[in-house]
Protein backbone atom coordinates (compact mmCIF):
# COMPACT_ATOMS: atom_id res chain seq x y z
CA UNK A 1 0.00 0.00 0.00
CA UNK A 2 1.14 3.61 -0.73
CA UNK A 3 0.12 6.73 0.22
CA UNK A 4 -0.24 9.84 -1.96
CA UNK A 5 0.02 13.37 -1.52
CA UNK A 6 -2.24 15.77 -3.30
CA UNK A 7 -2.71 19.72 -3.63
CA UNK A 8 -3.80 22.44 -5.89
CA UNK A 9 -1.49 25.30 -6.70
CA UNK A 10 -0.94 28.55 -8.44
CA UNK A 11 -3.90 30.09 -10.89
CA UNK A 12 -7.02 27.73 -9.98
CA UNK A 13 -8.76 26.04 -13.09
CA UNK A 14 -12.40 24.42 -13.66
CA UNK A 15 -12.20 21.09 -13.34
CA UNK A 16 -9.32 20.88 -10.58
CA UNK A 17 -11.99 19.38 -8.43
CA UNK A 18 -12.60 16.57 -10.39
CA UNK A 19 -9.16 15.94 -10.64
CA UNK A 20 -9.31 15.75 -7.20
CA UNK A 21 -11.97 13.37 -6.92
CA UNK A 22 -10.29 11.26 -9.96
CA UNK A 23 -7.28 10.74 -7.50
CA UNK A 24 -8.75 10.09 -4.67
CA UNK A 25 -11.33 7.74 -6.12
CA UNK A 26 -8.79 5.40 -8.03
CA UNK A 27 -6.28 5.72 -5.22
CA UNK A 28 -8.70 4.30 -2.97
CA UNK A 29 -9.77 1.36 -5.38
CA UNK A 30 -6.29 -0.22 -5.40
CA UNK A 31 -6.05 0.16 -1.91
CA UNK A 32 -4.12 3.41 -0.98
CA UNK A 33 -4.21 6.05 1.16
CA UNK A 34 -4.36 9.85 0.33
CA UNK A 35 -3.63 12.76 2.17
CA UNK A 36 -4.82 16.00 0.79
CA UNK A 37 -2.51 19.16 1.55
CA UNK A 38 -4.75 22.30 1.54
CA UNK A 39 -2.90 25.47 0.25
CA UNK A 40 -0.76 24.07 -2.10
CA UNK A 41 3.00 24.37 -1.67
CA UNK A 42 2.35 27.06 1.25
CA UNK A 43 0.05 24.61 3.50
CA UNK A 44 2.74 21.36 2.44
CA UNK A 45 5.41 22.99 4.26
CA UNK A 46 2.86 24.37 6.79
CA UNK A 47 2.08 20.25 7.41
CA UNK A 48 -1.73 21.59 6.65
CA UNK A 49 -2.93 18.71 5.69
CA UNK A 50 -5.64 15.85 6.65
CA UNK A 51 -5.93 12.20 5.08
CA UNK A 52 -9.16 12.09 2.69
CA UNK A 53 -12.06 9.08 2.28
CA UNK A 54 -13.69 8.90 -0.83
CA UNK A 55 -17.09 10.36 0.66
CA UNK A 56 -14.49 13.25 1.63
CA UNK A 57 -15.14 13.83 -2.77
CA UNK A 58 -18.82 13.60 -3.26
CA UNK A 59 -20.00 16.52 -4.69
CA UNK A 60 -17.91 18.35 -5.99
CA UNK A 61 -17.34 17.36 -9.54
CA UNK A 62 -19.01 20.04 -10.56
CA UNK A 63 -17.76 22.91 -8.23
CA UNK A 64 -15.28 25.14 -9.47
CA UNK A 65 -12.54 26.88 -8.02
CA UNK A 66 -10.38 24.12 -5.67
CA UNK A 67 -11.76 22.51 -2.20
CA UNK A 68 -8.14 22.14 -1.11
CA UNK A 69 -7.25 25.83 -1.77
CA UNK A 70 -4.50 27.01 -4.04
CA UNK A 71 -1.71 29.15 -3.16
CA UNK A 72 1.55 31.15 -5.05
CA UNK A 73 4.08 30.72 -2.51
CA UNK A 74 7.12 32.36 -2.92
CA UNK A 75 9.21 30.62 0.28
CA UNK A 76 8.59 27.42 -1.82
CA UNK A 77 10.78 28.42 -4.56
CA UNK A 78 13.74 28.44 -2.58
CA UNK A 79 15.41 25.59 -1.76
CA UNK A 80 15.32 26.09 2.24
CA UNK A 81 11.39 26.39 1.66
CA UNK A 82 11.62 22.88 -0.67
CA UNK A 83 13.49 21.32 2.12
CA UNK A 84 10.62 22.27 4.77
CA UNK A 85 7.89 20.95 2.48
CA UNK A 86 10.69 17.58 2.09
CA UNK A 87 10.49 16.82 5.51
CA UNK A 88 6.68 17.30 5.95
CA UNK A 89 6.41 14.96 3.42
CA UNK A 90 8.88 12.58 4.99
CA UNK A 91 7.34 12.69 8.31
CA UNK A 92 3.55 12.75 7.00
CA UNK A 93 4.89 8.89 5.15
CA UNK A 94 4.24 10.10 2.02
CA UNK A 95 5.38 7.98 -1.01
CA UNK A 96 4.36 10.08 -3.68
CA UNK A 97 3.02 13.69 -4.63
CA UNK A 98 0.57 14.44 -7.02
CA UNK A 99 0.45 17.98 -8.03
CA UNK A 100 -2.16 19.93 -9.86
CA UNK A 101 -1.18 23.02 -11.23
CA UNK A 102 0.64 24.62 -14.23
CA UNK A 103 4.26 25.55 -15.26
CA UNK A 104 5.04 27.27 -12.17
CA UNK A 105 3.98 24.46 -10.48
CA UNK A 106 5.73 22.01 -11.80
CA UNK A 107 9.09 23.87 -12.03
CA UNK A 108 8.37 23.54 -7.96
CA UNK A 109 7.75 20.13 -8.19
CA UNK A 110 10.27 19.39 -10.68
CA UNK A 111 13.25 20.97 -8.00
CA UNK A 112 11.16 18.88 -4.93
CA UNK A 113 11.89 16.17 -6.52
CA UNK A 114 15.52 16.46 -7.80
CA UNK A 115 16.39 17.67 -4.65
CA UNK A 116 15.08 15.18 -2.19
CA UNK A 117 14.56 12.22 -3.88
CA UNK A 118 10.22 12.37 -3.76
CA UNK A 119 8.66 11.06 -6.36
CA UNK A 120 6.26 13.60 -7.81
CA UNK A 121 3.45 12.74 -10.72
CA UNK A 122 1.62 16.64 -12.38
CA UNK A 123 -1.55 16.95 -13.30
CA UNK A 124 -2.11 19.79 -16.24
CA UNK A 125 -4.38 22.36 -14.97
CA UNK A 126 -4.23 25.58 -15.86
CA UNK A 127 -6.80 28.03 -18.14
CA UNK A 128 -3.71 29.57 -20.27
CA UNK A 129 -3.46 25.79 -22.04
CA UNK A 130 0.18 26.50 -22.17
CA UNK A 131 1.74 23.23 -20.57
CA UNK A 132 3.77 21.14 -23.35
CA UNK A 133 2.41 17.53 -23.42
CA UNK A 134 -1.17 17.71 -23.20
CA UNK A 135 -3.46 18.73 -25.70
CA UNK A 136 -5.49 20.37 -23.63
CA UNK A 137 -5.31 21.77 -19.88
CA UNK A 138 -7.82 21.41 -17.36
CA UNK A 139 -10.01 24.57 -17.25
CA UNK A 140 -9.29 25.90 -20.10
CA UNK A 141 -12.40 24.67 -22.25
CA UNK A 142 -14.14 25.73 -19.39
CA UNK A 143 -12.76 29.58 -19.45
CA UNK A 144 -13.46 29.68 -23.01
CA UNK A 145 -16.89 29.57 -23.15
CA UNK A 146 -17.03 31.53 -20.50
CA UNK A 147 -15.22 34.27 -21.88
CA UNK A 148 -17.06 33.47 -25.48
CA UNK A 149 -20.33 33.86 -23.76
CA UNK A 150 -19.02 37.55 -22.68
CA UNK A 151 -18.16 38.15 -26.06
CA UNK A 152 -21.61 37.45 -27.39
CA UNK A 153 -22.89 39.26 -25.11
CA UNK A 154 -20.24 42.75 -25.17
CA UNK A 155 -21.56 41.96 -29.27
CA UNK A 156 -25.14 42.94 -28.77
CA UNK A 157 -24.58 46.33 -26.75
CA UNK A 158 -21.46 47.04 -29.39
CA UNK A 159 -23.80 46.50 -32.20
CA UNK A 160 -26.67 48.73 -30.46
CA UNK A 161 -24.13 51.63 -29.91
CA UNK A 162 -22.08 51.07 -32.77
CA UNK A 163 -18.90 50.92 -31.05
CA UNK A 164 -15.72 49.38 -31.20
CA UNK A 165 -14.97 46.95 -28.21
CA UNK A 166 -11.48 46.44 -27.01
CA UNK A 167 -11.86 42.83 -24.71
CA UNK A 168 -9.17 41.64 -22.65
CA UNK A 169 -8.70 37.93 -21.85
CA UNK A 170 -6.56 35.99 -19.82
CA UNK A 171 -3.33 34.84 -21.35
CA UNK A 172 0.15 35.99 -19.42
CA UNK A 173 2.20 34.43 -22.11
CA UNK A 174 -0.16 32.47 -24.11
CA UNK A 175 -2.75 33.24 -26.51
CA UNK A 176 -4.89 30.09 -26.75
CA UNK A 177 -7.94 31.80 -25.00
CA UNK A 178 -7.57 34.71 -26.82
CA UNK A 179 -7.01 32.64 -30.48
CA UNK A 180 -10.18 30.13 -29.47
CA UNK A 181 -12.67 33.42 -28.26
CA UNK A 182 -11.99 35.56 -30.97
CA UNK A 183 -12.53 32.47 -33.90
CA UNK A 184 -15.71 31.56 -31.95
CA UNK A 185 -17.22 35.05 -31.50
CA UNK A 186 -16.35 36.16 -35.26
CA UNK A 187 -13.48 39.18 -33.43
CA UNK A 188 -12.66 41.59 -36.58
CA UNK A 189 -9.29 41.08 -35.04
CA UNK A 190 -7.20 39.26 -32.35
CA UNK A 191 -4.02 39.90 -30.89
CA UNK A 192 -1.88 36.99 -29.07
CA UNK A 193 1.55 37.35 -27.50
CA UNK A 194 2.73 34.58 -30.08
CA UNK A 195 2.42 37.01 -33.34
CA UNK A 196 3.92 40.41 -33.52
CA UNK A 197 1.17 42.95 -34.84
CA UNK A 198 2.58 46.27 -35.72
CA UNK A 199 0.21 49.23 -35.27
CA UNK A 200 0.55 50.01 -38.38
CA UNK A 201 -1.30 46.14 -39.32
CA UNK A 202 -3.95 46.85 -36.64
CA UNK A 203 -5.14 50.43 -38.07
CA UNK A 204 -5.02 49.06 -41.53
CA UNK A 205 -7.31 45.60 -40.15
CA UNK A 206 -9.59 47.81 -38.53
CA UNK A 207 -9.79 50.40 -41.07
CA UNK A 208 -10.92 47.75 -43.69
CA UNK A 209 -13.42 47.03 -41.09
CA UNK A 210 -15.05 50.76 -41.59
CA UNK A 211 -14.47 50.24 -45.23
CA UNK A 212 -16.99 47.31 -45.12
CA UNK A 213 -19.80 49.34 -43.74
CA UNK A 214 -19.26 47.58 -40.78
CA UNK A 215 -20.52 49.59 -37.80
CA UNK A 216 -19.47 47.80 -34.48
CA UNK A 217 -16.29 45.63 -34.08
CA UNK A 218 -14.49 43.63 -31.80
CA UNK A 219 -11.34 43.32 -31.19
CA UNK A 220 -9.96 40.40 -28.63
CA UNK A 221 -6.63 41.00 -26.84
CA UNK A 222 -4.30 38.48 -25.14
CA UNK A 223 -3.47 40.29 -21.91
CA UNK A 224 0.13 38.94 -22.47
CA UNK A 225 0.09 40.64 -26.21
CA UNK A 226 3.14 43.12 -26.82
CA UNK A 227 0.34 45.98 -27.23
CA UNK A 228 1.07 45.75 -22.83
CA UNK A 229 -3.51 44.64 -23.04
CA UNK A 230 -6.69 46.52 -24.58
CA UNK A 231 -6.13 49.83 -22.28
CA UNK A 232 -3.02 50.77 -23.83
CA UNK A 233 -4.51 49.94 -26.87
CA UNK A 234 -7.46 51.94 -26.76
CA UNK A 235 -5.07 54.47 -26.14
CA UNK A 236 -3.26 54.23 -29.06
CA UNK A 237 -6.33 53.89 -31.23
CA UNK A 238 -8.59 56.79 -30.39
CA UNK A 239 -6.60 59.31 -31.85
CA UNK A 240 -7.24 57.11 -35.55
CA UNK A 241 -11.02 55.80 -34.69
CA UNK A 242 -12.31 59.05 -33.74
CA UNK A 243 -15.65 57.95 -35.48
CA UNK A 244 -15.73 55.28 -32.94
CA UNK A 245 -16.66 55.16 -29.44
CA UNK A 246 -13.92 52.91 -28.19
CA UNK A 247 -14.69 50.73 -24.65
CA UNK A 248 -12.93 48.52 -22.89
CA UNK A 249 -13.97 45.46 -21.11
CA UNK A 250 -11.43 43.14 -19.26
CA UNK A 251 -12.49 39.98 -18.81
CA UNK A 252 -10.09 39.13 -15.95
CA UNK A 253 -10.60 36.72 -13.31
CA UNK A 254 -14.75 35.66 -14.51
CA UNK A 255 -12.62 33.54 -16.68
CA UNK A 256 -11.13 31.38 -13.85
CA UNK A 257 -14.61 30.69 -12.16
CA UNK A 258 -17.36 28.71 -12.61
CA UNK A 259 -18.64 25.48 -12.89
CA UNK A 260 -16.50 22.84 -15.08
CA UNK A 261 -17.50 22.46 -18.37
CA UNK A 262 -18.28 18.52 -19.35
CA UNK A 263 -15.37 18.72 -21.44
CA UNK A 264 -13.25 19.88 -18.40
CA UNK A 265 -14.46 17.16 -16.14
CA UNK A 266 -13.90 14.19 -18.54
CA UNK A 267 -10.56 15.31 -19.16
CA UNK A 268 -9.68 16.04 -15.06
CA UNK A 269 -11.15 12.60 -14.04
CA UNK A 270 -8.83 10.55 -16.91
CA UNK A 271 -5.58 12.81 -15.88
CA UNK A 272 -6.69 12.36 -12.25
CA UNK A 273 -6.96 8.37 -12.53
CA UNK A 274 -3.82 8.22 -14.73
CA UNK A 275 -1.83 9.93 -12.08
CA UNK A 276 -2.63 6.70 -10.24
CA UNK A 277 -2.12 4.48 -12.90
CA UNK A 278 1.07 5.56 -13.56
CA UNK A 279 2.49 5.50 -10.58
CA UNK A 280 1.13 1.64 -10.23
CA UNK A 281 3.52 1.40 -13.31
CA UNK A 282 6.34 2.62 -11.44
CA UNK A 283 6.63 6.19 -12.93
CA UNK A 284 7.78 9.55 -10.82
CA UNK A 285 8.72 13.33 -11.85
CA UNK A 286 6.29 12.67 -14.89
CA UNK A 287 3.09 14.95 -16.48
CA UNK A 288 0.21 12.94 -17.36
CA UNK A 289 -1.44 14.76 -20.42
CA UNK A 290 -3.74 13.68 -23.01
CA UNK A 291 -2.23 13.75 -26.67
CA UNK A 292 -4.48 12.95 -29.54
CA UNK A 293 -6.62 11.64 -27.52
CA UNK A 294 -4.13 9.06 -25.54
CA UNK A 295 -2.79 9.38 -22.13
CA UNK A 296 0.85 10.35 -22.60
CA UNK A 297 3.48 10.67 -20.23
CA UNK A 298 6.11 13.49 -20.42
CA UNK A 299 9.39 14.07 -18.04
CA UNK A 300 8.40 16.91 -15.14
CA UNK A 301 11.12 19.21 -16.54
CA UNK A 302 10.02 19.25 -20.44
CA UNK A 303 6.33 20.62 -19.50
CA UNK A 304 7.85 24.43 -17.95
CA UNK A 305 9.83 26.85 -19.75
CA UNK A 306 9.15 25.99 -23.27
CA UNK A 307 6.37 27.10 -25.33
CA UNK A 308 3.57 25.56 -26.41
CA UNK A 309 2.74 26.32 -30.24
CA UNK A 310 -0.16 27.89 -31.32
CA UNK A 311 -1.97 26.55 -34.10
CA UNK A 312 -0.97 29.15 -36.57
CA UNK A 313 -3.76 27.82 -39.35
CA UNK A 314 -6.63 29.08 -37.14
CA UNK A 315 -4.10 32.30 -36.91
CA UNK A 316 -5.30 32.29 -40.95
CA UNK A 317 -8.69 31.20 -40.86
CA UNK A 318 -8.99 34.02 -38.01
CA UNK A 319 -7.84 36.61 -40.86
CA UNK A 320 -9.37 35.25 -43.88
CA UNK A 321 -13.02 34.92 -41.50
CA UNK A 322 -12.91 38.28 -40.40
O1 LIG B 1 -2.13 31.20 -15.03
C1 LIG B 1 -3.47 31.49 -15.13
C2 LIG B 1 -3.73 32.97 -15.00
O2 LIG B 1 -5.12 33.14 -14.90
C3 LIG B 1 -3.16 33.83 -16.13
O3 LIG B 1 -3.93 33.82 -17.29
C4 LIG B 1 -3.11 35.18 -15.45
O4 LIG B 1 -2.16 36.02 -16.06
C5 LIG B 1 -2.72 34.83 -14.05
O5 LIG B 1 -3.14 33.51 -13.83
C6 LIG B 1 -3.30 35.73 -12.98
O6 LIG B 1 -2.83 35.30 -11.76
P1 LIG B 1 -3.32 35.86 -10.35
O7 LIG B 1 -4.68 35.31 -10.10
O8 LIG B 1 -2.31 35.34 -9.38
O9 LIG B 1 -3.34 37.34 -10.48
Amino acid sequence: MKTIGVLTSGGDAPGMNAAIRAVVRTAHSVGWKVIAIRHGYKGLIEGNYKTVDTSDVSNIIQRGGTVLKSARCEEFRSPEGRAKAAKVIKDAGIDALITIGGDGTFQGAALLGKEHDISVIGIPATIDNDLVGSDETIGYDTALNTAVDAIDKIRDTADAHDRMFLVEVMGRDAGFIALETGISGGAELILLPESLTKMKEVKGSLNKVLESQRRSSLVVVAEGDETGGALKLADKLRGDFKQYDIRVCILGHVQRGGSPTARDRVLASRLGHAAIRVLEEGHSQVMVGIVNNDIKITPLKMTFGKKKDINFGLVDLAKTLR
